[in-house]
């Protein structure tokens, strides 16, 4: 049976590439914010997982409006990415795991959630920079399953249909024959606005809010209508849809163990967390 250990919450701001690239871990302006994944590192080495699902948004790499699906779960055994115009380096491929996949859309599609299969799948850099952040070495420990959430064309998924989709995987995972050990993975966010009236906004004060209510009590944070969601996060905080559809993934006692707010991190406000996800079967064992 696979275990799902826990989650991992992280921006995916492009320009972490770039200090990556650069070196810049210990620059005065990164360093508030690297030093957020020291705890993360600490934790994938105790918890050891095998798989990562990554809930992200696609930017136009791989889907574009002219086609956009509301959920897509990649199918393959190899993500590639692709130059996307950030000036940072494009990632080397990431390798998938394509049985789990179609486990996963099997489960998903028999509750109803009518997914887009990508045997081939671009990713962009909200899965690469979440993973570089993750695991900085020079090889991928780790095989992925990304899924993709509409947050750029609107309308979007509401933020219960998000915790729904995370609560489906979670289910599907639990009764996944392989014994591996699985993280849950949501980019993006937290409030930022590149572009408009409002470019550059940040809602310190609401972020704060959702981190705390995200932990114990995700449903609450349901009642917001994504226009809400616009108002209080700016245009391209509704990225905390990849959050929500994460935390739903964790299915037992779930509890913060580490949390890194920093702002900003280009024009984001980049938030770091760790979510334990303990099991029944644990609690038992403990
Ligand atoms: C930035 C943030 C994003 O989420 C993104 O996809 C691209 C850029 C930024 O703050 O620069
Ligand atoms: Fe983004």
């Amino acid at each position: 049976m696979a275990t799902i250990v826990g989650g991992v919450g992280s921006t995916h701001v492009p320009a972490i590439g770039k200090a990556i690239a650069e070196k810049k871990q210990n620059d005065p302006y990164w360093m508030p914010f690297f030093k957020g994944f020291d705890y993360v590192h600490y934790w994938l080495a105790r918890t050891r997982p095998d798989v990562a699902v990554v809930f992200y948004n696609d930017h136009g790499l791989n889907f574009f409006l002219d086609k956009l699906p509301t959920f897509a779960v990649g199918a393959a055994n190899e993500y590639r990415s692709e130059d996307e115009g950030w000036g940072i380096p494009v990632s080397r491929p990431i390798p998938g795991d394509a049985a789990l996949s179609w486990h996963l859309i099997n489960a998903l599609v028999a509750d109803e959630f009518d997914v887009t299969i990508c045997q081939e799948m671009l990713i962009d850099h909200a899965v690469t920079i979440p993973m570089a952040l993750m695991w900085p070495g020079p090889v991928w420990p780790i095989k992925i399953v990304p899924i993709e959430i509409n947050t750029v064309q609107h309308p979007l998924p509401s933020l219960e249909r998000c915790l729904k989709l995370g609560r489906s995987i979670g289910r599907a995972l639990e009764s996944y024959e392989q014994d591996l050990r699985v993280v849950v993975i949501g980019t993006g966010g937290l409030s930022h606005q590149l572009d408009g009236a409002r470019a550059g906004f940040i809602n310190k004060e609401f972020d704060l809010l959702c981190l705390d209510k995200i932990v114990a009590e995700p449903e609450a944070l349901t009642r917001y209508s994504i226009h809400d969601w616009v108002k209080e996060t700016g245009s391209q905080g509704v990225e905390f849809l990849n959050w929500m559809a994460m935390r739903g993934a964790l299915t037992g006692r779930v509890s913060e163990l580490n949390r890194n707010y920093h702002i900003p991190i280009s024009n984001t406000a980049a938030a770091t967390v760790v979510y334990e996800n303990q099991t029944e079967v644990a609690r038992k064992a403990a």
